[in-house]
């Protein structure tokens, strides 16, 4: 069993003594886990210019793929994945964020299906608990089957962290250990929801996209849910529904707006085969 801690802890923080009770916990709870640590403070990510490249073709075309490759390679090693963040300005730090910015790509080419997440936010007052919502929903768009949060509020004295936190992160360190353990789990009707509608959209608006290919490639295209992970027959049958219904739904809006457009297309043309121009509307220069 292979655990990865991606951390945006900086050195002696409460961030950073929270993440190493909830390894030693996990330790205690999987024995014989491998557990490999990445700190971005040191792995000098470079920031994330938004050229989309990513997104519009391969991640391998991504100007920092080098990079960012070391820590998807590291994720594929990985069954279980600790995401550890302080909350600064009420979200994660920008460390972190600027990972998620890289890993963005996940949302046409969902890879984390069939991984367990454990997001810990470590807060002193307020945005500890918002911050874990918005790990749980960009995780879950990245495919991963569970998300198992601490959100951390610790009003400790200086650096003390008070007994009550730890007590917590060890509890959810747990949590997240059992359910590493048990593999990968059935998908979720939302899960299934999501994965079904995404298939049809990149089928369907995206067919000729590098998304598409890489669907194709994964052999997913034809499938309700990722072949190899476990589901249900009742399951991939509401997969399937979803998935039909979604392909009608986008085929019908596609086709009343081919009808818009052509609507607009012949009032231009009949405005101007009439000689005038088309009228501006009042305040409009
Ligand atoms: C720039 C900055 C912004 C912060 N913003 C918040 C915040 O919005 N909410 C909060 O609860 N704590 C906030 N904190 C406090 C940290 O979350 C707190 O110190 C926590 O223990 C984790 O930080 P550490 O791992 O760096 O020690 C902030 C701290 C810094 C340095």
């Amino acid at each position: 069993m292979n655990i990865l801690v991606l951390s945006a802890a900086r050195e002696n923080g409460k961030t950073q003594a929270l993440t190493m009770e909830a390894v030693n916990s996990i330790k205690l709870h999987l024995p014989g886990v491998t557990v490999k640590s990445l700190y971005l403070s040191e792995m000098q990510l470079p920031l994330c210019d938004g050229c989309g490249a990513c997104l519009s073709s391969s991640e391998a075309n991504c100007p920092h793929y080098a990079a960012v490759s070391l820590i998807t390679d590291a994720i594929f090693w990985a069954d279980g994945i600790l995401f550890a963040s302080p909350v600064y300005a009420g979200m994660i730090s920008s460390s972190m964020k600027n990972l998620l910015e890289h890993l963005f790509f996940m949302t046409h080419r969902p890879m984390l299906h069939g991984y367990h997440i454990f997001t810990l936010c470590v807060g002193a007052s307020t945005g500890a608990r918002e911050t874990a919502k918005y790990l749980k929903g960009i995780f879950g768009s990245y495919g991963a089957d569970t998300v198992t949060c601490a959100s951390i509020a610790d009003k400790g004295i200086g650096s003390e962290i008070m007994p009550k936190t730890m007590e917590r992160v060890n509890a959810s360190a747990q949590d997240f250990a059992d359910i590493v353990s048990m593999g990968p789990k059935h998908p979720s009707m939302r899960q299934l929801r999501n994965y079904n509608k995404l298939r049809a959209d990149i089928q369907i608006d995206n067919s000729d996209s590098y998304d598409s290919l890489w669907w194709e490639e994964e052999k997913m295209n034809d499938y309700p849910w990722v072949p190899g992970l476990p589901c249900a027959r009742p399951a991939l049958i509401y997969g399937q529904f979803v998935y039909s219904r979604h392909k009608i739904a986008i085929r019908l809006s596609n086709a009343f707006l081919r009808m818009e457009k052509q609507k607009r297309f012949k009032t231009a043309e009949k405005s101007q085969t009439a000689g005038g121009t088309p009228r501006r509307r009042k305040g409009k220069r």
